[in-house]
């Protein structure tokens, strides 16, 4: 296992402690256009670096006992791109997914979606039905990939499921509290979202894990997605530990 403890001529700083490393960590996988247009390179080969960079991450995650990483991987608003960038994007993920079951196989990990998934294309339902399929004894690391998501859309989700709960005499309107709602979210049967991060120096939430976000902590980085590597994630998880999380206690 890599843990990228300090060389003699680095600088002494914290090392990871892997009694405390967040249970789940959501990462905004942004910054792959611009990867690519520094290189001169078209956005779409951006994206094919953003994916291939997953499988280390997972792998890191997955060694140091992350039990859930949730990456964003198409936003409800990125339906507003050119559609030649939906289509490649839509078409990496159809890729990504064919591989799902010989990578998780030996890595005892299990894929989950996370979205709305009815518009995608019948091909990539299928492959999501199959790589979750194949993959769901696996006890290692959960990869929630949260395809076609959006916070609001997923609470707004949760406030129909409930209240389709309550047409049916399945519960009564008192019945809704934080609890309930949280057990309809895509994420309720995952760990509490520990920690947030979103690399290509953007700085805000982009309607990402609303729900779940209410005590994670936040780590920014100016790198973008492709070049975030597994000591950009141990800096992360290392400053995560560093803090003072009070929960509204003193
Ligand atoms: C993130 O990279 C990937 C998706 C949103 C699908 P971007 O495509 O947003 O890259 P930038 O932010 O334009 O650099
Ligand atoms: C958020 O990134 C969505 C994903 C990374 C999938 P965007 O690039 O779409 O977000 P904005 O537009 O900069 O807020
Ligand atoms: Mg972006």
């Amino acid at each position: 296992m890599k843990l990228f403890r300090k060389s003699a001529k680095e600088p002494e700083r914290a090392e990871l402690d892997l009694s405390r490393v967040p249970a789940h960590i959501g990462v905004i996988m942004d910054g792959n256009g611009r990867w690519a247009r520094r290189k001169g390179l078209p956005r779409s080969v951006g994206h094919k670096a953003g994916a291939d960079n997953l499988e280390a991450i997972c792998d890191y995650c997955g060694s140091i006992g992350v039990k859930a990483l949730t990456v964003y991987a198409f936003s409800t608003e990125n339906w507003s791109r050119p559609q030649s960038e939906i289509d490649a994007l839509m078409e990496l993920l159809y890729g990504y997914l064919l591989t799902v079951e010989e990578k998780f196989k030996n890595r005892s990990m299990k894929l989950k979606i996370s979205g709305d998934t009815a518009p995608l294309s019948d091909k990539i339902k299928k492959a999501i039905v199959h790589a979750e399929e194949v993959t769901a004894s696996g006890d290692g690391m959960v990869l929630n990939i949260a395809l076609n998501y959006g916070g609001r859309s997923e609470i707004a989700r949760a406030a129909r499921l409930a209240a389709e709960d309550v047409k049916s005499g399945k519960i009564s309107p008192e019945d809704i509290d934080e609890k309930y709602l949280g057990g309809l979210m895509y994420t309720a049967d995952l760990p509490e979202v520990d920690l947030i991060i979103r690399p290509s120096g953007e700085k805000r939430l982009s309607n990402f894990l609303l729900w779940q976000a209410a005590y994670a902590e936040f780590w920014y980085s100016d790198i973008c997605w492709p070049d975030f590597k597994e000591k950009d994630m141990e800096r992360a998880i290392i400053d995560f530990q560093s803090r003072d999380r009070r929960f509204g206690n003193v």
